[in-house]
């Protein structure tokens, strides 16, 4: 049924998803940390029936994000932005549980708006995991959180609680734990008077192999010791592995090594990994015939990798791109005007459904 589908599209697998949404819940039960999705991550609102079952809501990096969390996934819905005008203010106090700002400055400048609401505050604990400078929050210079303890006091009658994100595809359980120490020692008075802390996202806990007791035993512990409930923002984490780009070889050329060429874009299709310099992933790379696949935008760069397959490549093979869910379908774009992605799910009882299609009108409608 799925190869009677036009390529490219993504397809969700919900069971797949369900894995990594059952470790959120066990989680949740066995240290109370409650986990929110980072829409910035994954904004694929057709699944959220399911994901909202065992996530309490989603966190936002803007006003558009709050609102596709609090109408599709309900729950809780957490607004952070990097800085908010007068009109994002207006409409999240309507929409939001808590509102979290990045500067004293902003905070004070709307908090008489907002006060009925829980009222939270980024902190920049100037430690981080990151293996790209790109996405380290806390690089030299960094915009994102309040740095100076003063400050962080000078506001804390305010807020009533603070959020650290601190890691960046973190799937080493100690330096978490190391790094969470530290900041335990830094800010444990402001961690007393407050009654919530975000730990932000970034935390591969979802991972195979993981040792998510050892997680929880963490959590439960640093709650604990400071009567706070913790929160998790997990983008990445929650749906890793859960989608794939299903694309279709258009033609195969040669310059010195052979390259195929697919129906859809890194540029396009799979952005962060262009941004990255990563190659993107395809399961049961295994083989002995050796392809550069690439894009067919014009951009020379636009390539998804090398790989080693098992058959020869021919016109109309089907290349599945795995681990195609974060960042991918949010960062979507019309570059050279190629043919977006369809959205497909195939849901827990297997049946498969075509969500989005996108249309020369999407295209038209892009821009005036
Ligand atoms: C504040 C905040 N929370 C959560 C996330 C989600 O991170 P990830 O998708 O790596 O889990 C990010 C990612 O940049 C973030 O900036």
């Amino acid at each position: 049924m799925i190869k009677k589908i036009e390529t490219p599209y993504y397809l969700i697998d919900e069971k797949k998803l369900l894995k990594n949404l059952k470790k959120i819940e066990y989680v949740k039960n066995f240290s109370g940390t409650k986990s929110v999705l980072a829409l910035k991550c994954f904004s694929t609102w057709s699944v959220f029936d399911l994901m909202s079952k065992y996530m309490d809501g989603t966190t936002s990096s803007s006003l558009y994000e709050a609102k596709l969390g609090y109408e599709q996934f309900g729950k809780e819905t957490h607004a952070f932005s990097v800085a908010y005008s007068p009109k994002d203010i207006k409409a999240l106090k309507k929409i939001s549980d808590k509102i979290i700002f990045n500067s004293v400055f902003q905070l004070k400048m709307f908090y008489k708006e907002v006060e009925h609401i829980d009222v939270g505050l980024r902190i920049n604990p100037g430690i981080s995991y990151s293996h790209f400078d790109l996405a380290d929050p806390t690089r030299k210079y960094s915009r994102l959180g309040v740095i100076s303890i003063k400050d962080i006091e000078s506001i804390l009658d305010k807020v009533n609680g603070v959020m650290f994100h601190y890691n960046c595809e973190n799937d080493d359980f100690k330096t978490f734990s190391k790094m969470l120490d530290k900041i335990a020692l830094k800010y444990g008075e402001i961690l007393h008077k407050v009654k919530w802390v975000s730990l932000g996202g970034g935390i591969y806990f979802t991972k195979d192999g993981y040792p998510i007791d050892k997680f929880c035993e963490k959590l439960k512990s640093f709650s604990e010791k400071y009567c706070v409930q913790v929160y998790l923002e997990p983008g990445e984490a929650a749906i890793t592995k859960s989608c794939e780009l299903v694309t279709t070889v258009l033609d195969i050329v040669k310059n010195i090594k052979d390259i195929a060429i697919v129906d859809a874009s890194i540029e396009a299709h799979m952005l962060d990994l262009l941004i990255y310099r990563t190659p993107a992933k395809i399961d049961l790379d295994t083989g002995k015939h050796n392809y550069i696949v690439t894009g067919r935008s014009c951009l020379a760069g636009d390539v998804f990798g090398q790989y080693q397959f098992k058959k020869k490549l021919k016109i109309g093979s089907i290349i599945r791109f795995a681990d195609a869910a974060g960042y991918t379908m949010v960062k979507k774009n019309w570059f050279n005007g190629i043919q977006m992605p369809s959205i497909v799910v195939k849901r827990l009882n297997g049946k498969v459904e075509i969500i989005k299609q996108f249309l020369y009108d999407d295209f038209l409608s892009n821009l005036s």
